[in-house]
C-alpha cells in the first residue's frame, strides 16, 4: 500500500505512462480495501488518463464513478478531498454534466465553509452553463461574508454590466475587484466590460487609463486594439487599403461590379418584414440599427440567401470571406438618429469589409483615430478588433454589406484549424 501510495503522488509521469498497468493493479487493491481512498483515487485516476488517451467518454464516465466513491469513502483527508474534488469538477464539466459538477461543488462548499474559493468555483459553473442568477445569488453569499474579495467582487460587477446593463454599480464593483489584483481577476472580460461602462457614463478618462492598464497586464493589445480571442504577430491596423491585400482583389472586384444587383436584393429584403433583425449585442446607444445575416461562423443561412441570391453566390465563391468562421457577412442598415457606442470585434483574425449601397451625408464611422465614411459602389476595409463607432445624423437610411475576411497573415492551415466565434 505505501508503495503505490507513494508511486501515485509522486511520479506521475510514470503513472500515465502505464495507466493501464495501474488499472489493474488498483482493481486488486479494491478487492482488498474496497473503500480506501487513495486506491479508489488511483482507479478513477488511472481510468481518467486512459480516458484521455483514448478519447472515451466511456471511460470518463466510469473513471467519475470512482472519483465519487473516492469522496464518499470514510476518512478522507482534506487535500485528497480537494485534489479529488476538483478533478471530478473539471471532468464532468469537461463531458458536459453540469449538475454532478455542481454537486460536488456543494460538497466542497459544505466541508470548507470557510473558504470563499469554493463558492466563486460553483458561481463560475453558474456562470458557463448560463444560470446567472444562481451564480448572482453565490457570489451575493461570497460577497455578504467576505466584502472584499476580489473574485466574487469582478464576477458580481460582470452580471450587474452583462445582464443588468446597471452600469454605475459595475463600475463600483469591477473597479475594486481589479484593485485587489486577485488570481483570476486580471482577464480581459472584466477590462473590457470595465471600461466600456466606464465609456457609456462618460468617464472616458478613466476608461483610457484602465485601458492602458490592460495593455501592461497583457490582456489587450493595445489600448484601441481590445479583442479577447487572438492570434499572436498578425499584422494589426485600424484601417487597411484594398492595395494591401493582393489575394483578396478578385472579392473586390465582385463586390464593387455587382454593387448595383447587391444593392437592389439588400432594398428588396428591406422591403419585406422579417429579414432583418435588431443588432443583438447592445452596441447601439441610440436610434435604429438592423442586419440580415448571410454567413456567420463559415455556415451559410438559406432562407437569407434565398432572398438574396446574387450577393450569397458572390460571397460563397470566395473562401476567404464565405469560410472565415471568425466572422460573418451580413446587410446593415442603420436609420438617421442612430449612434453606436464604440467596441471592438472579439478577434483579430478577421478583418471587415464594407461595401457602400446607399449613403447619405452625414454617416461616418471612426475607427481607432481616423474616421472615414462610405461610397456607394466602393468599399472600405477595416480591423473591426480596433476600437470603432458609428454616427448616422442624416436624414435618410444607410445600407453596406459587410464582409468578413480571414486576416491576410493567417496561413491555409490555421484558417482551417482555428476555432469559430
Ligand atoms: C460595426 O461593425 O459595428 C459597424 O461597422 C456596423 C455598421 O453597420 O456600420
Ligand atoms: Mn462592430
Amino acid at each position: 500500500m505505501f508503495y503505490l501510495c507513494c508511486f501515485f503522488n509522486t511520479n506521475n509521469v510514470f503513472f500515465n505512462q502505464n495507466a493501464a498497468y495501474a488499472n489493474i493493479m488498483f482493481d486488486a487493491l479494491l478487492k482488498k480495501y474496497p473503500f480506501s481512498p487513495r486506491s479508489l483515487h488511483g482507479k478513477a485516476k488511472a481510468l481518467d488518463v486512459l480516458a484521455e488517451e483514448k478519447q472515451s467518454n466511456e471511460l470518463l464516465l466510469q473513471s467519475l464513478g470512482y472519483y465519487l466513491r473516492a469522496l464518499k469513502a470514510p476518512e478522507v483527508p482534506d487535500q485528497l478531498f480537494v485534489t479529488i474534488a476538483e478533478r471530478y469538477i473539471n471532468r464532468a464539466r469537461f463531458i458536459g454534466q453540469y449538475k454532478k459538477a455542481i454537486a460536488v461543488h456543494w460538497q466542497l462548499i459544505e466541508r470548507f465553509p470557510a473558504n470563499a474559493t469554493y463558492l466563486n468555483n460553483l458561481a463560475v459553473t453558474y456562470l458557463t452553463i448560463n444560470s446567472v442568477e444562481a451564480a448572482r445569488s453565490v457570489l451575493r453569499k461570497v460577497l455578504l461574508k467576505w466584502p472584499d474579495d476580489g473574485f466574487a467582487l469582478v464576477h458580481y460587477g460582470f452580471i450587474l454590466k452583462t445582464t443588468d446593463n446597471d452600469l454605475a454599480n459595475s463600475v463600483n464593483y469591477m473597479t475594486r475587484g481589479l484593485q485587489t489584483k486577485c488570481l483570476g481577476c486580471i482577464d480581459g472580460r472584466f477590462y473590457f466590460h470595465l471600461g466600456d461602462a466606464l465609456a457609456r457614463l462618460n468617464r472616458n478618462d478613466e476608461a483610457i487609463k484602465l485601458y492602458e492598464e490592460g495593455v501592461k497586464e497583457k490582456v489587450f493589445m493595445s489600448k484601441f486594439q481590445r479583442s479577447l480571442y487572438n492570434m499572436e504577430r498578425l499584422t494589426a491596423k485600424p484601417w487597411w487599403e484594398p492595395k494591401d491585400l493582393p489575394s483578396y482583389q478578385n472579392l473586390f472586384s465582385a463586390l464593387k461590379k455587382n454593387y448595383l444587383q447587391i444593392k437592389q436584393e439588400g432594398l428588396a429584403a428591406l422591403n419585406d418584414k422579417g429579414f432583418f433583425q435588431d443588432e443583438a449585442e447592445n452596441l447601439k446607444d441610440t436610434g435604429t440599427w438592423k442586419q440580415l445575416e448571410l454567413f456567420a461562423r463559415g455556415q451559410k443561412f438559406p432562407k437569407n440567401c434565398a432572398k438574396t441570391p446574387v450577393t450569397c453566390g458572390i460571397i460563397q465563391k470566395y473562401t476567404e470571406a464565405s469560410g472565415c468562421r471568425r466572422g460573418q457577412s451580413k446587410f446593415s442598415v442603420m436609420h438617421p438618429g442612430t449612434h453606436v457606442w464604440p467596441h471592438c470585434g472579439p478577434t483579430n483574425c478577421r478583418l471587415r469589409i464594407h461595401l457602400g449601397l446607399k449613403v447619405p451625408p452625414e454617416t461616418a464611422i471612426r475607427v481607432a483615430e481616423e474616421t472615414r465614411s462610405w461610397v456607394e459602389s466602393d468599399i472600405i476595409i477595416f480591423d473591426d478588433s480596433f476600437e470603432h463607432e458609428v454616427w448616422h445624423n442624416g436624414s435618410d437610411f444607410r445600407l453596406v454589406l459587410i464582409v468578413d475576411v480571414w486576416h491576410p497573415d493567417l496561413t491555409p492551415r490555421e484558417r482551417e484549424i482555428l476555432s469559430s466565434i
